[in-house]
Parts: structure tokens; C-alpha cells; sequence
């Protein structure tokens, strides 16, 4: 009698969003990228990515917020199975995202799943991937991958995915608002370079002054340093996240930022009860689509459910 041939359980992946607590932006550089000096935190919004040994090679996407994110090689989780198929003898996966993190929205939704992928694809095929050979192929796939897989907060430079980690204590609470449609990320640096015109920008450097704010722990202190050289590119392209902006503040926030490149913009709260008044102000208001709450620092990308029966 010939026994089946061993197909390994599904392994399904939790990952987090990003918010970028400053995001310098400095010239850009001969390759297209430019260079960035910024300072990352995982916060509670996720998707949850499930690979699963399969015919073929796939992806689905479901969940309130899966609108407008590809079901083809596009996709960057595919793109990041595909990646790890050319450097490690790997069978095909069908990978099933169910997402919580906005789409095209400034909180690196897309690299999120790539990490997943990664992670989930380690743990699938038994790859062994120890942390280096993970954040190089994660390099690979876009600049905030590597932090995705890392989470908590933590510093990135070169065009954001050489990290450093970075000394922050307490649990910051945060609203986010969520934007009709999304931004997308070359049209914004493109922006950014075109307000700029021809300014001499320097390299940029982190301020001591957010890693202090970090330190403390107080949430008044890290919203005073809030800072995102992208906003006024975002704006420029998307002028109604000013109202958006101005009635987080109006509202009750202690400091507030276009996420990333934008539309999602990101209020900082003093704690979760001023969280909740803010999303039910800001939802009341109809200046926001839509609103989620959450928290941060929270680990990075991991694996949260692998059936061993
Ligand atoms: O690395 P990732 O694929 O996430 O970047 C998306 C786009 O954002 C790049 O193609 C580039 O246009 C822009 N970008 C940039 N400088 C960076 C990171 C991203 O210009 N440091």
C-alpha cells in the first residue's frame, strides 16, 4: 500500500500596520529611492495571512477592506512566495489574506502582507530562515518589509528598511481615519520632490527630541514630535485631509499626521477612553469615512495558528 504524500498543515500569519512617528525625507537618490530617516510603530490594526500548500500558485483577499487589492501576481504576498520559489526549492501555496489594515493608505498594508508571507512560508516549508536571510528577501520586496517582520518601534534609514531599534516605553493610544480611495506612494514622493523643486535637501538625520518624547513614555510629550515630510505632498494632492486634520485636533487629539504617504491620517489620544471619543467625534462630524482604534507598540508578524493535527 503506497501512503498519501505529506501535505503540511496551514499556517496562518498575524500582521500589524505601521504608523511612521517622524518620517524625514531627504534627496533622492540615484536608484529613484529616496533617502529616509524615520521612526516606525507597529500598531494594533492587522491582517491575517494563511498559506496553505496548494495545486497552484494563488491569492484571495476578504474582509470589509479587501476592495481594490489584486488577486494576481501583482499582489505582493505572491510576489513575496515567488521571491523565496527562486532561492529555496519550494512547492506551490494558495495564500488567503483577510484584511484589517486600509488599503493604499499610508500604513503599509500591502508590505504587511509580504512579511506575512515570509514568515508564514518559513514555518510552512521548515525553511529555517534565521533573522538576516528573512530581512534581506524582505528587503527585496519593498522598504518597510523588514520592519513589518521586526514590529514594536524602531528606527529605519537607508530608503527605510535598515532598522535600528529604539528605546520607547509605555503604550500609546491612537485614532485612525480613513480616507475615501488611497494615495499612492510614488505619486507622493513625486509630489514631495516637485514642492521641493530644485532645494538643496540635506541627508536627513533622527531628532533627539522624538527619541526623548519615546522614552518618557508620555503621550503629550511624543505628540509635540510628531512630524511627516510627506504631509504636505499628501495634502497637496488630497486638500480635504486638512478638515480631516483639523477636526482630529478640534476633537480632542494631542497631535495628528497624514500616515506615511497618506490618506489615512493618524491622531495620537492621551488613552483608550479619549480614543473612543474621538472616533465617535470624528464618525459624527461625516468629515471621515470611516474611523479604527488602536494601540501601539505590538510585535511584528506571527504566526498565530498552525494545525498540527
Ligand atoms: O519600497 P516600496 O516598494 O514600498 O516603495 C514604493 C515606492 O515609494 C517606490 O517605488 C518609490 O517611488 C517610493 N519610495 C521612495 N523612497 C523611499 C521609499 C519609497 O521614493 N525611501
Amino acid at each position: 500500500m503506497t501512503s498519501a504524500p505529506l501535505v503540511p498543515a496551514p499556517v496562518t500569519v498575524r500582521v500589524p500596520a505601521k504608523v511612521n512617528l517622524e518620517l524625514l525625507v531627504g534627496p533622492r537618490r540615484p536608484d529613484g529611492y529616496h533617502a529616509l530617516s524615520t521612526v516606525f510603530q507597529a500598531v494594533s490594526l492587522y491582517d491575517d495571512v494563511t498559506v496553505a500548500a496548494a495545486a497552484d500558485w494563488g491569492v484571495t483577499v476578504s474582509g470589509p477592506l479587501a476592495a481594490g487589492v489584486p488577486e494576481n501576481g501583482d499582489n505582493l504576498a505572491l510576489r513575496a512566495a515567488r521571491l523565496v520559489e527562486t532561492h529555496f526549492d519550494i512547492d506551490p501555496v494558495h495564500i488567503a489574506i483577510r484584511k484589517g489594515i486600509p488599503v493604499a493608505g499610508g500604513m503599509a498594508g500591502g508590505s504587511a502582507d509580504a512579511a506575512a508571507t515570509l514568515v508564514a512560508l518559513d514555518h510552512l516549508w521548515d525553511l529555517d530562515l534565521d533573522r538576516e536571510e528573512l530581512e534581506d528577501l524582505a528587503s527585496e520586496l519593498g522598504s518597510d518589509v523588514p520592519f513589518l517582520i521586526a514590529g514594536g518601534t524602531a528606527m529605519g534609514s537607508g530608503r527605510g528598511e535598515l532598522l535600528a531599534p529604539v528605546l520607547a516605553r509605555g503604550t500609546y493610544h491612537w485614532v485612525f481615519a480613513l480616507a475615501e480611495g488611497g494615495l499612492s506612494t510614488p505619486a507622493v514622493y513625486a509630489e514631495c520632490d516637485r514642492l521641493r523643486d530644485d532645494e538643496d535637501v540635506p541627508d536627513p538625520v533622527p531628532t533627539a527630541a522624538l527619541m526623548s518624547a519615546l522614552r518618557t513614555g508620555d503621550p503629550h510629550e511624543l505628540a509635540a514630535q510628531l512630524s511627516n515630510d510627506l504631509q504636505a505632498a499628501s495634502l497637496s494632492l488630497r486638500p480635504d485631509l486638512a478638515e480631516v486634520l483639523a477636526a482630529g485636533m478640534e476633537y480632542g487629539a494631542l497631535g495628528g499626521i497624514v500616515s506615511g504617504s497618506g490618506p489615512t491620517t493618524a491622531f495620537l489620544v492621551e488613552n483608550s477612553e479619549a480614543g473612543i471619543d474621538l472616533a465617535v467625534a470624528l464618525t459624527a462630524s461625516g468629515v471621515v469615512r470611516d474611523v479604527r482604534r488602536a494601540s501601539g507598540p505590538v510585535h511584528g508578524a506571527h504566526v498565530i495558528h498552525q494545525r498540527t493535527d
